[in-house]
């Protein structure tokens, strides 16, 4: 990606204000702003003006997006470095036609399989299947990353649509994970999903037999009370899985992109097939609209450029993911594995070392909380972060239409003080009116200044219905893939996680003592020294 012409225009525009902007042009907000569906994302309150805007999306033709778009939606190998297709998408092809991996038509195998999971969830949901002690009063899914945080994230989304049994989440091998949450349950009515893509990872594995323990100790039946989701099907067997009790899918599905399809099972048993259904059909409008739209009106690209305008031309090293909605509370942490993963390499496909700054780190928290936490750094500190709001226009809860307005109100508040700040002469003003004067006035007023000038971008959707979440998830899904695509990375690969995996496995027999920790460095053999001298 050549940077340097538009490095060469934001050093032009660093006196540019994003409220000049606005005073320039009173159709900002429409002409910097892209619609889909009823979605709608506003980039207006950013530095971005017409000629950058031009010189960002040149970027596109440059790096063969269209090329590499269509690439990846007909199955070419584009995870170079593990050799894979890259097709999440074809989870939610509910409407679409036929989608080839090496010649051959993925779409019956996956639709067969979305027909036994909404069999098997419609059994659960309504009884026809159920436990040693009767129809199941909770589900337990025990997975990590990709096999974890997705469907938290939705579980946690679609809530006023969850009708089915209690959901429970087990991923950290602290076994406080797995106590706390069993202590709670019954083990003749509790169904545990063993949800990994590998059926290796230790976390996952230990959790599983812990509950299987748990669930034989306590009277349950594990061969009607188990079920797995993975792409190891012959692992799930030797674990004692029945095959009716296995959803499957292929190694073209990365983790991070898998909640489409069966590691989605949680969220269908929660809120129903018809609903899962609905999630599918938003994700795959998200598709049509990024495989149609022309750049400037296209979403994720949008999202993406924008993304590529406060990352690698200004340089700002995070991004704030803000949704003013409390059920996306785990929207952050999805996205940290979904942009984090997926972007944060050093390398390009080609094996050379990259020029310029990978991907940003992404953190946030659901507003108005952060705003009684860290805003003041974001309002006040000396990095600029850039936000990404995201709020609905209407609520779920009729009777508290006033909650909403007010939360609607704090999120424009929000981007519009980030980008307004107070100026000194307001602030003196300001002590003056409280009274104040001469030194201790100046010295006051300092305190009160905000820079402004801040950016940020809004997502308003009409409601959190599981077509919207749909949505959204593709659309930040397409903003990874794009990013990824500028960069010239490999945006489908995760070897970043493999070193620490490998040390943990050999510091096993360290911690439990059956090894010496010769040779490891001073602060290793210290702390495992220090955790030996202080164990029962
Ligand atoms: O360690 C990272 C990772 O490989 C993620 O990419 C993945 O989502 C997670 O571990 C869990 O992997 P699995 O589904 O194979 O258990």
């Amino acid at each position: 990606m050549q940077l340097d012409g538009l490095t060469a225009l934001a050093s032009e525009r660093k006196d540019q204000t994003i409220l000049g902007l606005f005073d320039k042009d009173a159709n900002r907000a429409g002409t910097y702003s892209a619609s889909t569906g009823d979605l709608l994302f506003d980039y207006s309150k950013t530095q971005i003006d017409h000629d950058t805007r031009d010189a960002l999306i040149a970027l596109c033709d440059a790096a063969g997006l269209a090329e590499r778009r269509e690439a990846m939606f007909s199955g070419a190998k584009i995870n170079e470095t593990e050799g894979r297709a890259v097709l999440h998408t074809a989870l939610r092809n509910l409407d679409g036609g036929p989608v080839e991996v090496d010649g051959l038509d993925v779409m019956p195998d996956v639709l067969d399989t979305l027909q036994r999971m909404r069999v098997f969830a419609e059994e659960v949901r309504g009884g026809a299947i159920t436990g040693a002690g009767g129809s199941f009063s909770d589900v337990v899914n025990i997975g990590i990353g990709g096999s974890d945080l997705g469907p938290v994230m939705a579980t946690h989304a679609l809530s006023p649509y969850h009708d089915g049994p209690r959901l429970h989440y087990v991923s950290n091998v602290d076994g406080a994970h797995i106590a706390d949450t069993l202590r709670q349950l019954d083990p003749t009515r509790t169904l545990v999903i063993v949800a990994s893509k590998t059926f290796t990872t230790i976390e996952t594995m230990t959790n599983a037999r812990t509950a299987r323990a748990w669930m034989m100790d306590g009277g349950g039946d594990p061969a009607r009370q188990f079920a797995a989701v993975s792409s190891a099907v012959d692992k799930t067997e030797s674990f004692g899985i029945p095959k009716d009790r296995v959803f499957g899918f292929a190694d073209w599905v990365g983790g991070r992109y898998s909640v489409w399809g069966p590691v989605g099972l949680p969220v269908m048993i929660a809120v129903g097939s018809n609903a899962f259904d609905a999630f599918l059909r938003g994700g795959q409008a998200m598709d049509v609209h990024f495989r149609a739209a022309n750049w400037v009106e296209n979403m994720p690209v949008m999202l993406a450029l924008v993304g590529i305008w406060h990352r690698q031309v200004l340089g700002h090293t995070s991004r704030a993911v803000l949704p003013y909605d409390q059920r996306l509370l785990r929207l952050p942490a999805y996205f940290q594995q979904l942009e984090m993963e997926s972007n944060g390499k050093s390398v390009a496909m080609d094996g050379s070392s990259l020029t310029m700054p990978s991907g940003p780190v992404v953190w946030g928290e659901p507003g108005t909380n952060g705003q009684h936490a860290f805003y003041q750094l974001i309002h006040q500190g000396t990095d600029v972060v850039p936000c990404e709001f995201m709020v609905a226009a209407e609520g779920h809860e009729p009777e508290l239409a006033h909650h909403q307005r007010l939360l609607l109100a704090n999120c424009l508040a929000q981007s519009e003080a980030l980008m307004r700040g107070r100026s000194l002469d307001e602030a003196r003003q300001r002590m003056a009116s409280a009274g104040l004067q001469g030194d201790e006035l100046e010295r006051q007023a300092r305190h009160r200044v905000f820079a402004g000038n801040r950016p940020s971008t809004t997502l308003i959707y009409p409601k959190l219905t599981p077509f919207v979440l749909g949505q959204i998830i593709a659309l930040y899904e397409h903003r990874v893939f794009v990013e990824g695509v500028l960069l010239g990375i490999n945006s489908f690969d995760q070897w970043g996680v493999e070193l620490g995996k490998e040390l943990a496995t050999s510091l096993g027999p360290i911690v439990d003592g059956e090894e010496s920790a010769e040779g490891k460095d001073g602060s290793t053999a210290a702390l495992v020294a220090y955790a030996l001298r202080h164990r029962d």
